[in-house]
């Protein structure tokens, strides 16, 4: 208990310290670190369509890049990294106004059961979101019906955004399928850091 309470004490004196320290550098001009204003927090939905064509596909947007010794005999594919810049839509039809793309690799990563872990960025460029992208990761195992991905930032209007998206697939034909995305994520009423 009295180690406890000791670190306690060291902390407390500690943050005082480096208060003091930074009122100080800021008086100086030098600031020890700044502190900011983001406004109001809020969640927004907004669903939007991906036009995947697969590697086959005439004019193609999808390239195998590589793959490991164990892939053409691994059940799964394990570790096939392919490579996207797939049209995005605001409806299921491919020529429904274009949203900007979505662009990034995705990677066979389990050895037992079909699934791949993603590194995609929505990069808008018409819409509401025009000029902002929004980063999506996570383990997508595509024969669910419905797979979580996870919204792991952004930049502009997405600035400090997190959240997760729902991915359905919505049509599948000849060497190309249409998903659905579903995105929650967080967004500020603030759309530049104010200091306080
Ligand atoms: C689909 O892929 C096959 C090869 O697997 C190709 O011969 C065919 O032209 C492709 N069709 C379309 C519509 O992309
Ligand atoms: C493929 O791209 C060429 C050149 O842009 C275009 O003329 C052609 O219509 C496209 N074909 C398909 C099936 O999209
Ligand atoms: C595809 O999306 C459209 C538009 O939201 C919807 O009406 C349709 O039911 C969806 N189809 C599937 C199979 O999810």
């Amino acid at each position: 208990m009295a180690k406890v309470a000791s670190i306690d004490v060291i902390l407390t004196i500690w943050c005082l310290l480096m208060s003091t320290l930074n009122v100080y550098a800021r008086k100086e001009g030098t600031d020890f670190c700044r502190r900011f204003y983001l406004g109001t927090q809020e969640v927004v939905n907004f669903r939007v369509f991906v036009q995947d064509l697969g590697v086959n596909a005439v004019n193609t947007t999808t390239y195998d890049v590589a793959q490991a010794s164990i892939s053409a005999t691994s059940p799964t594919g394990f570790g096939k990294v392919r490579v996207i810049d797939d049209l995005v839509t605001a409806g299921p039809d491919s020529n429904s106004e274009a949203l900007g793309r979505l662009q990034g690799l995705l990677t066979r990563a389990d050895l037992t059961t079909l699934a791949i872990a993603v590194n995609l960025n929505f990069y808008f460029s018409a819409g509401p979101y025009a000029g902002s992208t929004l980063s999506i990761l996570g383990r997508n195992q595509f024969a669910l019906a419905e797979r979580e991905l996870v919204v792991a930032g952004g930049t502009g209007v997405f600035r400090f955004a997190r959240g997760y998206a729902i991915q359905k697939t919505n049509a599948t034909g000849t060497n190309r399928s249409v998903l659905d995305y579903d995105i929650y994520t967080t967004t500020y009423t603030a759309t530049t850091i104010n200091q306080i």
